[in-house]
């Protein structure tokens, strides 16, 4: 019965029921069977009949040392068994965003160059973004920054009052304070403006500036720099154009246009047909600037250094280097959108 009853054990549980059943101290059918065999034996025949018990007694141990040893069927095993040839499900790795992707690479091109990178706080005093950035109070060309501003500021005087950073512009000023020249740093940062969104304007976007002061700094300097910049950024073959324009705070000031990376200048219907796209502005650092951070740092005296600045708008290239038509996306959070960036 025991023999018969040990070959068919074939998961662990099964082999401690066969051991409780027929070793249990208490219960068990050995025990059972030795108790009724002791009371019941006539004395000359005790001792042959303790020597048959024992040889049984032993006999179940084996059996169950066997079925203990032997572990769970093959069947048992086939059963449970997994696969590990088969191909996994990909768990989804981050990625870097493409805003930040494209600002990194900014920097790096003038981290080539020696610039070293900056940053500065997007809520902003009045006089970091304006004042100190030559918009005199009530100046028109304030205006021009659609400013959100943070409420209840009434009671400050105006250059404390605070604001969302409508440029990175102001951590020129904050760098100059800090730094005496020579200087050349490049701020990627975020700004905000009160503008309506649509596909190609975002209330919130990012720029990368950059401030360059030496002795003898020329518009030439400004031109070489920006048009290796563009080369770097879209490729060897991009040319680039220098327009007049106006900033507060550089003098003279221009607007940047490069030859339309997607027709080689031909003309398309991304640059409108012109052949040229405009990306960037910057100029010459204008005298009342390095007035303002002479006041902290005397070296920034504007009769015996000079400087040019720039700043571009990191969603338009990345639109442009990514084929991406709607500003909205990089702020959706949407996956599908973030996904083909991994
Ligand atoms: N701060 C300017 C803007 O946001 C860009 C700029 C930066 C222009 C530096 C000239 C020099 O419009």
């Amino acid at each position: 019965e025991a023999r018969q009853a040990a070959s068919a054990l074939s998961t662990p549980e099964a082999v401690e029921e066969f051991r409780l059943v027929w070793l249990g101290r208490k219960q068990g059918k050995l025990k059972q069977l030795s108790d009724s065999l002791l009371k019941s034996a006539a004395p000359e025949a005790r001792r042959e009949i303790g020597q048959r018990f024992n040889a049984l007694k032993s006999v179940v141990e084996s059996l169950l040392e066997d079925a203990a040893g032997a572990g769970p069927s093959d069947s048992a095993l086939a059963a449970e068994a997994i696969d590990i040839t088969l191909p996994s499900t990909r768990g989804l790795l981050g990625a870097e965003h493409p805003i930040t992707r494209t600002m990194n690479e900014i920097v790096q091109v003038f981290a080539a160059l020696g610039y070293s990178v900056g940053v500065g706080p997007e809520v902003e005093t009045d006089f970091y973004n304006f004042e100190s950035m030559n918009f005199p109070p009530g100046h028109p060309a304030r205006d021009t920054q659609d400013t959100l501003v943070i409420a209840n500021q009434e009671r400050r005087p105006l250059r404390d009052r605070l604001l969302l950073r409508t440029h990175t512009s102001p951590v020129q000023m904050r760098t100059m304070e800090q730094q005496p020249p020579p200087l050349r740093i490049v701020i990627p940062g975020k700004v905000h403006r009160n503008e309506a969104d649509d596909a190609t304007h975002s209330s919130t976007f990012h720029q990368v500036e950059g401030l360059c002061v030496d002795t003898n700094i020329t518009f030439s300097d400004l031109k070489g720099t920006l048009d290796h910049a563009m080369k770097a950024l879209f490729g060897s073959s991009v040319k680039t154009r220098f327009f007049p324009s106006f900033f507060p705070f550089t003098e003279p000031s221009a607007d940047v246009q490069i030859s339309c990376i997607f027709c080689g200048g031909k003309g398309c219907r991304r640059c409108k047909q012109s052949g040229w796209i405009e990306l960037l502005g910057c100029g010459m650092v204008d005298p009342a600037v390095f007035a303002f951070a002479a006041e902290k740092q005397p070296g920034y005296d504007p009769k015996k250094i000079s400087g040019f600045a720039f700043g571009m708008g990191v969603e338009r290239i990345a639109m442009m280097k990514y084929g991406v038509s709607d500003i909205g996306q990089f702020f959706s959070g949407d996956m599908r959108f973030l996904e083909q960036f991994a």
